[in-house]
């Protein structure tokens, strides 16, 4: 879940941050070895760095725990790290040496920090959601995608914060949790980080990490890269398995990847995508995987002869900056060949906008209960085993949790349903509806390839019907707060998406690396 709520008052930290602001900019660990930039290098540069002898995962993570260390005393990224990090990266280069056929992998050697609600079980990391109710709590296995992660030769580098419980607990602002307090937006502190995957954006556009994986319920990939100038696949859902990730909903919840370029984040796709026996949603959405997987489709010319739709109401507001550059940038489409079609509707788009007119907010708390409560029963141990219990503990730990402030009130909505009832089902009707007369229509009315918006506002429509979407970096607003443009697709069209998305981001390269301004 991603709100645009207001930031954290920040009065009593301004002047601490000012002190530290000297430190943040001062970073001179650039260089690493033999003059290799590790700083912005993509995955592609990293592997080749490798291959020369440039560089080892040694090196590499060094220099991210030196990152992490320098940096998320402010900005609060990375709520653990991996205390068997550096001897994994010295497992990596010596498979390297060798040879070893693991070693051929594309991500082998590269450090990934996943977010905080995806199970880690192989060392010694927590998996909490943010909340201090599972601390100490002990899943079975790793989440699928993380297993996915480490067969394709990923270092698990750490854990990133996020919106506690993926914005789905209270009224907290975007980007905080009880354990790692709140996140911040490096590019502008003050600034909003979004969420509820705050974490990962902000490690990556930090270079706190190669690359990194969020979680998406209705947002929760799409608007925190887009306030933090990165790349966020959300994928169609199913695409990704959400075993071993702490649900919100089996109808919305979907795992993608968070990196700084559109070809980083199709690489950490590619090795997490696939069936998985224990997310049955996998089954139907593994036939979209094409053969040969996604890297195919980064095509630098693949914005020509794309169909893509504007949908202006309510989506893009005259008289804005972002809105000047995002006129911009549908010329830039133009003249890369692709068929823009303007002022284009959706059908009952106010109505899908509205969690309680659309029914959404009905399934999700409806969802989140029986599903939560499943998932912590399938702990080995856990301080908490029910939705009832997790309220239990925050009413007890108030203080600790900030209960008073930012209160649970999903939480507690949520602990009042009663299952997938009668009315939880016509919602989902409705829901159904919605998007068979929304997106679905005028996609295949217009020949759409994709649905071009500016920022992620238009993640409801896209979660209510599990379809896809990737968000890349558009521009900075007059305060320096970076903005993303999205492009939505039907389920199953992330090749359309990855070329579209990599034949924008190659025809304009907007992102720069942050700048902490206060
Ligand atoms: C996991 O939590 C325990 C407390 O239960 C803590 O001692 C440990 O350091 C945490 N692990 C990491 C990697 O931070
Ligand atoms: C926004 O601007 C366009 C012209 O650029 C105009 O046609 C449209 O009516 C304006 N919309 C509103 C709500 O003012
Ligand atoms: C959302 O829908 C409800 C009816 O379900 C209505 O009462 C409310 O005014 C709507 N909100 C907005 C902002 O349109």
């Amino acid at each position: 879940m991603a709100t645009n709520s207001s930031p954290l008052s920040v009065s009593l930290l301004s002047s601490l941050l000012l002190i530290l602001l000297a430190i943040l900019s001062s970073g001179s660990l650039t260089i690493s070895s033999h003059g290799f930039s590790i700083r912005e290098a993509t995955v592609a540069e990293l592997q080749l760095a490798f291959k020369q002898n440039r560089l080892t995962s040694r090196k590499l993570v060094e220099f991210y725990l030196g990152e992490i260390q320098r940096l998320n005393p402010v900005l609060r990224g990375a709520i653990e790290v991996n205390p068997d990090a550096l001897r994994l990266a010295d497992k990596a280069d010596i498979e390297r040496k060798v040879k070893a056929p693991r070693s051929l992998h594309g991500l082998h050697g590269i450090p990934v920090l996943v977010k905080d609600n995806i199970a880690t079980k192989d060392n010694k990391m927590n998996t909490t959601s943010g909340s201090f109710a599972l601390l100490g709590s002990i899943v079975p296995r790793n989440a699928f995608v993380v297993t996915k992660l480490i067969n394709a030769g990923a270092i698990i580098l750490g854990k990133a914060s996020l919106s506690e419980w993926a914005n789905f607990r209270g009224l907290a602002p975007n980007g905080w949790c009880a354990r790692s307090g709140q996140g911040k937006n490096p590019y502008v502190l003050s600034a909003d980080p979004c969420g509820s995957s705050s974490g990962s954006a902000i490690s990556v556009a930090a270079n706190m990490a190669a690359v990194t994986l969020g979680t998406e319920t209705d947002g929760s990939i799409l608007c925190p890269s887009s306030y933090n100038s990165v790349v966020g696949i959300k994928p169609t859902v199913g695409l990704t398995s959400r075993d071993g990730v702490i649900p919100i909903s089996p109808k919305q919840d979907t795992v993608g990847p968070i990196c700084r370029t559109v070809a980083d984040a199709v690489y950490v796709l590619d090795a997490i995508v696939g069936f998985d026996r224990n997310d049955a949603a996998t089954r139907e959405a593994s036939k979209y995987i094409p053969h040969g997987g996604y890297k195919q489709f980064l095509k630098p010319y693949g914005l020509n002869k794309k169909r893509l739709g504007i949908v202006r109401n309510p989506f893009v507001v005259n008289g804005s900056v972002v809105t000047k550059v995002f006129e911009h940038h549908i010329q830039t489409m133009r003249q890369r060949g692709a068929v823009v079609v303007d002022n284009l509707k959706i059908a009952n788009i106010d109505d899908i906008l509205n969690f309680s007119a659309s029914g959404e907010l009905v399934t999700l708390l409806a969802e989140f209960k029986v599903s939560l409560n499943s998932y912590l029963k399938g702990l080995v141990a856990s301080p908490v085993r029910s939705l009832a219990d997790v309220i239990a503990f925050n009413n007890k730990f108030s203080k600790l949790e900030k209960i008073k402030e930012y209160g649970q009130i999903l939480f507690e909505a949520a602990q009042v349903t009663e299952g997938i009832d009668s009315d939880v089902k016509e919602a989902y009707s409705n829901l159904a509806k919605l998007s068979r007369n929304g997106l679905e229509k005028l996609m295949r009315e217009k020949k759409l390839d994709a649905v071009v918006t500016p920022r992620s506002n238009f993640a409801t429509v896209l979660a209510i019907g599990g379809y896809p979407g990737i968000n890349v970096p558009a521009g900075y607003d007059s305060n320096g707060v970076p903005f993303g443009i999205c492009f939505g697709g039907l389920k199953g069209t992330e090749p359309n998406l990855i070329e579209i998305a990599y034949g924008f981001e190659q025809a304009t390269k907007i992102r720069k690396p942050p700048s902490f301004k206060p």
